[in-house]
């Protein structure tokens, strides 16, 4: 285990020699003194996105007019690329940045399990983000198939043995998350996929929670098929669209869904009969939303010019200053450590376990420092590497001591009670 010495003068001395230091000040920052562990929900806005976005609305939009659609139009492929090559481990021609998370995964899942005529088990695990579980159901149940649930550990996430034990001759997909939404944990992409190919299977990563934040390396892993969201460490704001991978050698057998006509053949031929286009360009479907294509291109330039190797790097010591003071100040007062300890074997977040964990992020909240709450019973800490301080993981530390000590936390009702 690391240990870091207590006294807020170690995380400035850090702050000092942080070769990505000088990144904070490319965002906008309206209030210097709030302190921000959330940008694995909501990343910051870079101040290069609020220029380019305005370009977009005024110049290629207000002026440009119709016309800006002879660009545009390139943009989900374009965005795509960038993103593959400086983020994903992928070649050009596999990525684009286009829908919902939701809805590739969709798309991508009902491919995948149409792919696999005779196969009838789509396999995730029980501690998968909500609406992956809640779409590869839908999928199950639209295509008579089964969906088989692996359980795992809340705080350790999923580990390929259990994949290994879940996959059969009757698995057509195995569909996870990368890095789980709860406690961090970071899956093993490259065996997990071998596990699965081996079976016959394809997979199908969520990596809503990586890119950005850990290397991810789709093709040397043999990756088959992946999705994920642009507003977390890639900084493309509130419904920016996300990005879907497929593999190049799969993509021509593929058939999605969603048969729209941005995925057609000969979009401008106006057709009687929908024929997908020949690569990757048929995973799209409808109109994309440019401003929002733009902000993922400005997201992945700035994260492309810090280097995820040093992100990476950053983002594991960052998290490991976390876990060390919240030993030495939270442990004692009842917080434990709901994330996978070693900075290996997790993302760029961390959970903390508390029976009071809802109020008590009320109350950092009302003190400057935001987190997030995560059922049943996690405070939740991002502190995305491009954006925070060392001196920021003390300074919430060091707020969050206060409040448990003193329980401030009481100021604020109980979580409310939910519908059941
Ligand atoms: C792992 C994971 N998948 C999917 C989503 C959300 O998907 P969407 O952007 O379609 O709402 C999230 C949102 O936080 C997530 O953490």
């Amino acid at each position: 285990m690391t240990t870091f010495p207590g006294d807020r003068s170690f995380a400035e001395g850090c702050d000092a020699a942080d070769p990505l230091a000088s990144f904070r000040e490319r965002f906008a920052r309206d209030d210097p003194s709030l302190i921000y562990l959330d940008g694995n929900s909501l990343g910051m806005l870079p101040l290069a996105t609020a220029e380019r976005i305005a370009e977009v609305v005024r110049g290629e939009w207000g002026a440009g007019l119709v016309r800006s659609w002879e660009h545009w139009i390139d943009l989900p492929r374009h965005a795509g690329d960038l993103l593959g090559s400086h983020l994903l481990g992928a070649a050009p021609g596999q990525v684009l940045v286009c829908d919902s998370t939701t809805v590739n995964l969709y798309k991508l899942a009902r491919a995948a399990l149409d792919a696999r005529p005779g196969r009838t088990v789509i396999v995730t695990d029980d501690d998968n983000f909500p609406t992956d579980r809640y779409v590869l159901a839908g999928v199950a149940a639209e295509r008579g198939a089964d969906l088989r649930l692996i359980h795992t550990d809340m705080d350790t996430g999923v580990t390929a043995g259990a994949v290994r034990d879940a996959v059969d001759g009757a698995t057509a997909l195995v569909s996870l998350s990368h890095v789980a939404y709860r406690s961090g944990a970071l899956a093993d992409m490259a065996q997990i996929t071998r596990i699965v190919q081996d079976a016959g299977a394809l997979t199908l990563w969520d990596l809503c929670h990586s890119v950005g934040s850990v290397p991810v390396e789709l093709d040397a892993c043999g990756a088959d098929l992946a999705v994920g969201c642009t507003y977390k460490y890639l900084n493309a704001g509130p419904g920016a669209p996300a990005f879907l991978y497929v593999a190049a050698g799969l993509a021509g057998s593929l058939r999605q869904p969603v048969q729209g006509w941005f995925g057609q053949r000969d979009q401008f031929g106006m057709g009687p009969a929908y024929d997908p286009a020949p690569g990757i360009g048929r995973f799209l479907t409808g109109t994309p939303d440019i401003a929002g294509t733009a902000a993922v291109e400005e997201g992945v330039r700035l994260l492309a010019e810090a280097g995820i190797g040093r992100l990476r790097d950053k983002g594991m010591r960052l998290t490991d200053y976390l876990i060390a003071l919240a030993d030495d100040w939270l442990a004692p007062l009842g917080c434990v450590l709901a994330s996978p300890r070693d900075a290996a074997r997790r993302g760029s977040h961390v959970c903390l376990r508390h029976p009071e964990a809802w109020r008590i992020g009320r109350a950092l909240i009302r003190a400057g420092v935001i987190g997030d709450y995560r059922t049943p019973d996690r405070l939740r800490l991002g502190p995305a590497p491009i954006t925070t301080a060392f001196a920021d993981v003390w300074d919430a530390l060091d707020t969050t001591r206060q409040i448990v000590e003193s329980k401030a936390y009481q100021d604020f009702r109980p979580e409310p009670a939910r519908v059941t």
